[in-house]
């Protein structure tokens, strides 16, 4: 299912330098060889520049973390698409747990998001997911569908264009990930939910994130709707993140 081979995104969050990207990178591409997955890294908007020539002609793309849901104009700090575009940049993660949580992003501000990156060429990537207390009170099931329902609504049919990311809110950072098995429960869900709305959903590659490491990816990547990764810490240390890209090139 999804875009043919698995997708492995990284997520660097606000971690960098560019010594430190110089040094992550280049160790990253030397070891890309035997890897047949999709790959992507995901940086903080100061280093796309930078990270668009180290990358230039490789196998690994480039995303940014974030997009704003305007196109231009008096919008202090907020990054476009336009501008994206201009650094090659192909993914933008909208809708993290991240950003929900601590910068007030509703669902229709993420559906927004999601559009304005569609109609600028750029795919998002959608993070829905459930928090601990959502989980506990039995809700995962209808917060990711509510949140899914929200950019379905907006973007029509070109939501066979969207990337979906299911990151459980408890699982991110902690080191506890959900078992393989609940994970493919809600990624039928999303899929069965993508169905309904698009004759396409084949084509969305429906991504796990949250404490994603070297020794669980093979297990989660081998559940049938579970297309790749959105990974976090592990994707800051080279040989992690080219570990898990093998084990979804298998
Ligand atoms: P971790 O892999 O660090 O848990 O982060 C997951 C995540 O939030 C990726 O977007």
């Amino acid at each position: 299912m999804g875009m043919s081979g698995k997708l492995m995104v990284g997520n660097w969050k606000m971690n960098g330098s560019l010594a430190a990207n110089a040094s992550l990178l280049s160790d990253i591409l030397n070891g890309m060889a035997g890897v047949s997955c999709h790959a992507a890294v995901c940086l903080p908007a100061p280093y796309l520049a930078q990270a668009q020539s180290l990358l230039a002609g490789s196998a690994l793309a480039l995303g940014a973390q974030d997009v704003s849901a305007h196109e231009s104009g008096a919008y202090t700090g907020e990054v476009s698409c336009d501008m994206l575009r201009d650094f090659a940049v192909r993914f933008a993660i909208v809708g993290h747990s991240e950003r929900r949580q601590y910068h007030g992003e509703t669902d229709t501000v993420v559906a927004n998001k999601a559009q304005r990156a569609l109609a600028a060429g750029i795919t998002p990537i959608v993070c829905v997911g459930e928090s601990l207390a959502e989980r506990e009170a039995g809700q995962t099931e209808a917060v990711v569908k509510r949140q899914l329902a929200a950019v379905i609504h907006t973007n029509g049919h070109c939501i066979s264009e969207i990337v979906v990311a299911y990151e459980p809110v408890w699982a991110i950072g902690t080191g506890l990930t959900a078992t393989p098995e609940k994970v493919q429960s809600v990624h039928a869900v999303l899929r069965a939910q993508l169905q309904a709305a698009t004759a396409h959903a084949e084509r969305v590659s429906i991504l796990y994130g949250g404490s994603m490491n070297a020794a669980n990816a093979a297990s989660l990547l081998d559940q049938p709707d579970v297309d790749g990764g959105l990974i976090g810490g592990a994707s800051l240390k080279a040989p992690d993140f080219l570990s898990m890209l093998k084990a979804a090139s298998r």
